[in-house]
């Protein structure tokens, strides 16, 4: 009996983590009809566009769903009425407390995961009252947590700090990646990357060519006087990191960043000049796949993988 898929109500242990940019409702919509939980990443979405997303999702698929909080989001009241008004069951926040809109969203019915980077913060979802934990190790893409605790160390330490259900992210590339992360203690996998560079994802296609060519070593966390946040190495990148090494301010920062960088980065296909986020296992999906193909190698890979370590003998 797996708990996350008791949760979510879904066949298969794998969540399609919310990403700005990338996971409107063409590719949540996949991933929640391939057996998986497929989530709208509101981080990037005005309030109007979250609406029209909700409504798609709604006539695209009959299987659960959810919706990605970034909670730092400025008119977060006003996304909080929506999935209330809207009725959505499964809420996923990130990216600050869940204390606040726990009780609430818990009050409309909605299941609510968290997404944190160390145990300390998974011990404190636990007091908030969230059902389910995202333990999201350096390796991700997007904004990461600031002490750089990496996958293999993050989550059996959240593991043994919270009885929650547990959901590993961050470098989940394969099935065989799934499976370490369960014999670490995870009950599933939050898979972003792969996901990101799916075919239904709407990055542009000049950010996920970018991605698909990447080696070990492209991406870099940087930002950390920001928002620690890993980026592949373009030339926005070479400039952040150079104004770091100098010790420039958060506000130089900013204005190198310019506005909306991720939007010009991962939307609108400026792969010199964007923020470019990614994880560091881009460097390894090679081409651009469905989600549905995604979700079926890595449930293969699953269990190839567990049935050849059962024969393996030292
Ligand atoms: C392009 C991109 C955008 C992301 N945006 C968000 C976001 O808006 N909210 C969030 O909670 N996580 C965000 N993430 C993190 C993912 O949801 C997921 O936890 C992470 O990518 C997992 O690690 P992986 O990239 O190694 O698979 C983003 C990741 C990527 C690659």
């Amino acid at each position: 009996m797996n708990r996350i898929c008791n949760l979510f109500g879904i066949r298969y242990p794998i969540i399609q983590g919310g990403m700005v940019w990338c996971s409107g409702w063409r590719l949540a919509s996949a991933v929640s009809n391939a057996g998986g939980l497929g989530l709208l990443g509101a981080g990037s979405m005005h309030p109007e566009t979250l609406i029209d997303h909700i409504h798609k999702m709604k006539a695209a698929t009959d299987k659960p769903w959810g919706v990605n909080v970034p909670l730092m989001y400025p008119e977060i009241d006003r996304l909080m009425q929506i999935l209330v008004s809207e009725g959505v069951k499964i809420v996923f926040t990130s990216a600050g407390s869940p204390k606040k809109y726990t009780p609430m969203l818990h009050e409309a019915g909605a299941v609510v995961a968290h997404v944190v980077s160390s145990s300390k913060f998974a011990r404190k979802c636990e007091e908030a009252g969230v059902d389910a934990v995202v333990a999201e190790g350096f390796e991700a893409g997007g904004h990461n947590g600031r002490e750089e605790t990496t996958t293999l160390t993050l989550i059996p330490s959240v593991r043994r700090a919270t009885s929650l259900p547990l959901l590993a992210a961050g470098g989940i590339g394969s099935g065989e990646a799934m499976l370490a992360a369960m014999a670490l203690g995870a009950e599933g996998v939050q898979v972003g990357t792969l996901f990101a560079l799916a075919g239904e994802s709407s990055a542009s296609e000049a950010f996920k060519q970018r991605c698909v060519a990447l080696g070990e070593g492209d991406t870099m966390l940087c930002l950390k006087k920001l928002s620690p946040t890993r980026l592949i190495k373009n030339e926005l990148f070479n400039r952040i990191s150079e104004a770091e090494d100098r010790g420039a301010s958060p506000d130089e920062l900013k204005a190198i960043l310019g506005t909306a960088a991720s939007k010009r980065g991962i939307f609108e296909g400026d792969t010199d000049g964007g923020e470019l986020e990614i994880g560091q296992v881009a460097a390894s999906v090679g081409t651009i796949k469905p989600a549905a193909e995604i979700i079926e190698q890595l449930i293969k890979g699953y269990a190839d993988a567990k049935a050849k370590l059962a024969e393996t003998d030292f």
